[in-house]
């Protein structure tokens, strides 16, 4: 049975007693409403660790918007039957004043990479990543800590984090998991109405051909261009970003000389839906 933790100071005792034993902890942060993204995660975790913690927190420090975070989907329940049947041994879900104390003064802001894309739409998003992706660690004492590539630059945000403040976590980055129709899994999916939904998948579509045409050797801003084109006549109403970026430190790229990423923000109706390829 998935054990529910919701103290730090339970979580600490129960960690202290596993490493004792000689135990890998690993840990996989979410924020609920649990789909097969998130469990590939945890079937990676039980892979590479004997001890796996999940944790379900709705960080409102990473809300720039408070609709959206007043809207996220949520649904303990049915996450703690999903995590005990993919034999996770703890569920650490907090409430939010056991992670924000009163008197809670500390940020934790990585520059650099969490400054273009999500960073330049979502402001003060990353620092909220970082700040509660610090504390879990803090929190777990996790010796592996699993990421979706689904969410490139969060990922290559948290590894610049734990090497510039020796967090003693190694970062493992899983593949996107994507609907048949290639649309990535996202928590967000369910807010999608059914034509939304029939049109989302254009996006990866869309990606797929454009890193076919760089991988050609043709010119981001034309080739990006012609796929934001696109991507509007498919039905989304509005794109944020489409870039070509290194894959590591996030530079804009003309070409793809090296090895690259391609990287979309978009709204369809009133849900926004990030994505992302290699190139
Ligand atoms: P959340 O969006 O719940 O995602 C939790 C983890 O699942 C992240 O590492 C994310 O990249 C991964 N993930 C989501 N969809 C995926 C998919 N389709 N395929 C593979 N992995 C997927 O990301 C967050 O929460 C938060 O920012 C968090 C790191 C928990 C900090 O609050």
């Amino acid at each position: 049975m998935t054990q529910v933790i919701r103290s730090s100071a339970e979580l600490r005792e129960k960690v202290a007693g596993w490493k004792r034993s000689g135990m890998l902890v690993g840990v996989v942060p979410t924020m609920g409403a649990l789909h097969d993204g998130h469990l590939s995660l945890v079937r990676e975790a039980r892979r590479q660790s004997d001890r796996v913690i999940v944790t379900i927190f709705v960080n409102p420090m990473q809300f720039n918007n408070a609709d959206d975070l007043k809207k996220y989907p949520r649904d303990e329940d049915h996450d703690l039957a999903l995590l005990d049947a993919e034999g996770v041994d703890v569920l650490f879900a907090p409430e939010v004043a056991e992670v924000y104390p009163e008197g809670f003064a500390t940020k934790v802001s990585v520059s650099g990479v969490s400054e273009p894309l999500e960073g330049a739409f979502r402001p003060g998003h990353f620092d909220g990543v970082a700040t509660v992706v610090a504390k879990l660690f803090g929190m777990t004492q996790a010796g592996r800590a699993f990421f979706g590539e689904k969410d490139w630059q969060q990922l290559q945000v948290v590894r610049r984090l734990v090497e510039d403040l020796n967090i003693p976590v190694r970062i493992i980055g899983c593949p996107t998991i994507r609907e048949t129709d290639g649309l990535a899994m996202s928590s967000r999916n369910v807010r999608l109405s059914t034509a939304e939904r029939a049109a989302a998948p254009a996006l990866h579509r869309i990606l797929q051909a454009a890193a076919a045409t760089l991988r050609d050797g043709a010119s981001a801003r034309e080739t990006l261009l012609d796929a934001e084109d696109e991507i509007l006549e498919a039905g989304f109403r509005e794109i944020e970003y489409l870039d070509l970026r290194s894959v590591e430190g996030l530079r804009p790229l003309e070409r793809a000389t090296e090895p690259a990423r391609l990287l979309v923000a978009a709204w369809i109706g009133d849900v926004r839906l990030i994505d992302n390829i290699a190139v």
